[in-house]
């Protein structure tokens, strides 16, 4: 039962970290029915993490989703996104729980601080953050978008574990350097765009790698992720691609493929550059 408090009331005992599933799906851009079936449809297929904000609006179908779904509360991993402008300390509590009334649950497994947002001292964010924590209204915390310096700035300050930074990612994108801070850090990465939009799809090396296994150029752009420990969120409206984007388990890419994949990726590979107030100095 979703609504049921108890089985997630802030007094169970928690492990000190709950492990991120392998695979999610992102919910960017779905919204309505669609979103809503989508969710379901992807629980009921085996997804185990379901990746919503409250910047994407569809907080509400997720829930749906995830009460149509039939799956128990505890089976399913959902993460939500705190907007920039709720960082205040006097605003973050408020946004959680708005987050929560909107998906009908008493708790969320990961929340995040969608994006660095530089007017507001990080010092209180995180304080704020880790509250919420305390409060059980998030049973694990963590960041998005952050460089290595924020991400040695957060680790500093924090007083709870930050378990995960959400980072664009993708065969395309040279992410060495923030995923070798996150794992200084014991952080999970999340790579969100993981099909880089879709724009794996045409690309020859990822195409001639997947025939070889039987497998799609996207099977492969998230094997080579999953293979290195990295959480993968890739968003599909289209429920055939749920089951493609899902059957990534069953093969193994070789050292060689992995070297050939990790020679596509460069600094200018990034698809994603909002800022919420300027750029973050990427690495
Ligand atoms: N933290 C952040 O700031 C942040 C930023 C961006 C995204 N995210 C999260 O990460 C999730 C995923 O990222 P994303 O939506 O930007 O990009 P993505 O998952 O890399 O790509 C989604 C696009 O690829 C297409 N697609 C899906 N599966 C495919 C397949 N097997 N073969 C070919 N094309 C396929 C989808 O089209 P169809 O719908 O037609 O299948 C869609 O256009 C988001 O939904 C969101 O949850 C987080």
């Amino acid at each position: 039962m979703y609504e049921d408090a108890a089985l997630f009331s802030p007094s169970d005992p928690m492990p000190a970290r709950t492990p991120i599933p392998l695979i999610g799906l992102g919910t960017w851009d779905l919204r309505g029915r669609t979103c809503a079936r989508m969710v379901e449809a992807a629980i009921r297929l085996g997804y185990r993490h379901i990746d919503t904000a409250e910047m994407y609006d569809n907080e509400r179908e997720v829930g749906e989703g995830l009460r149509a779904s039939g799956a128990k509360r505890e089976e399913v991993f959902v993460t939500t996104k705190i907007w920039p402008s709720h960082f205040a300390a006097r605003d973050l509590e408020r946004a959680v729980k708005d987050s929560l009334s909107r998906l009908r649950l008493s708790q969320i497994d990961l929340l995040l601080l969608h994006w660095p947002n530089p007017q507001i001292p990080l010092s209180e964010t995180l304080a704020a953050l880790c509250e919420v924590k305390r409060m059980g209204l998030g049973r694990n915390i963590g960041v998005s978008n952050f460089t290595v310096a924020l991400i040695e700035h957060a680790v500093k300050l924090a007083q709870e574990p930050l378990v995960c930074n959400q980072i664009e990612m993708h065969p395309f994108l040279d992410q060495s350097k923030a995923v070798a801070a996150c794992r200084r850090h014991d952080m999970t990465v999340v790579a969100y765009s993981p099909i880089a939009r879709g724009g794996v799809k045409g690309n020859a090396v990822l195409a001639h790698i997947g025939k070889a296994h039987g497998k799609t150029a996207a099977q492969v752009s998230l094997r080579y992720l999953v293979q290195q420990d990295i959480a993968v969120i890739p968003r599909t409206s289209r429920a055939e691609r749920l089951a493609e984007n899902l059957a990534i388990f069953d093969f193994e890419l070789s050292a060689a493929e992995m070297k050939e994949i990790a020679a596509l990726a460069s600094r200018s590979g990034r698809l994603v550059d909002f800022a919420y107030s300027g750029s973050p100095q990427w690495d």
